[in-house]
């Protein structure tokens, strides 16, 4: 039997992913186990899911340690290893256009919780790090440290809508507002931008007349259940692969975009 894939969860809340994750490992569905299970607030359900599996869990509290910050920065000093110029020339979060005082406070604040998640983190070999509604974005700080080899991305996102439609925090409320014909949900790897990282699977349903915004989000959750288990384990299998992708437009334009090959299996 080969070795189980050793993988590492964040969670900010309810935790159902995780359940279908935790579920899918204990019946053999996904060669993995969970290691860890970390949340960026106390009240996150989730974390009881892990506990009673036996799961070890942790708490990086992002709101507390925000407001200390911004509080008394000098009581709060950012982590040594923290290079400004270059977080902020990588980070994609924010338009060049932006406030740039602005962008530095949030990059800044993020790093400092982010440096307390990779603490908690490290006693753990993990392979792979999913994101299970985890409701914060990530910084190159925090990505640079976990995506040790550029090559091999290994922090995955669920996202609830068809990327890259809709990225942000309300992904089936954003889809049924627009009056779209189709929801559903997006696995991807995390690149340095809100949502916009290489889609490794989707999952697509239509939406009816007869549909709401909670019938929408129930079906949604219903797909992510399934889904992100699936790419969980076409990584654990090695079958996930990223490829630098130029093709050239009209009129002389190039488009570039790393996307994901998934090499064919048994199934
Ligand atoms: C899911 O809809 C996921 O796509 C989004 O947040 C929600 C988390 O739900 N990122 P749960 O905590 O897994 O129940």
């Amino acid at each position: 039997m080969t070795a189980k894939l050793r993988v590492g969860a964040l969670i900010s809340g309810g935790g159902t992913n995780l359940q279908a994750i935790l579920d899918a490992c204990a019946g053999g569905a996904i060669p993995a186990e969970v290691l860890f299970v970390g949340a960026d607030n106390p009240q996150a359900a989730g974390l009881e899911r892990a506990r009673s599996r036996g799961i070890p869990t942790f708490v990086v509290d992002y709101r507390g340690l925000l407001a200390s910050r911004r509080h008394d920065p000098g009581a709060h000093p950012l982590p040594g290893d923290f290079a400004l110029e270059e977080i902020r020339a990588k980070q994609t979060l924010f338009p060049r256009s932006s406030d740039p005082e602005r962008v530095d406070a949030y990059l800044q604040g993020r790093a400092f919780a982010e440096a307390r998640l990779l603490a908690a983190m490290r006693p753990y070999a993990f392979e792979l790090l999913v994101l299970a509604g985890f409701m914060r974005n990530l910084t190159p700080y925090f990505i640079d440290r976990v995506n040790t080899d550029r090559a091999r991305p290994r922090i995955m996102n669920i996202h609830p809508a068809l990327l890259p439609a809709f990225p942000g925090t309300d992904g089936y409320g954003d889809t049924f507002r627009y009056g779209c014909k189709v929801a559903g949900c997006t696995v991807h790897f995390v690149d340095y931008g809100e949502d916009s990282g290489p889609i490794i699977g989707q999952r697509a349903f239509s939406i009816g007349e007869e549909d709401t915004i909670e019938t929408v989000r129930r079906r949604g959750l219903e797909q992510e259940w399934q889904l992100y288990p699936e790419c969980i384990r076409l990584f654990a299998e090695g079958r996930l692969k990223t490829e630098r992708c130029v093709h050239d437009l009209p009129g002389g334009r190039m488009v570039e975009r790393t996307v994901v090959r998934v090499r064919p299996g048994k199934d």
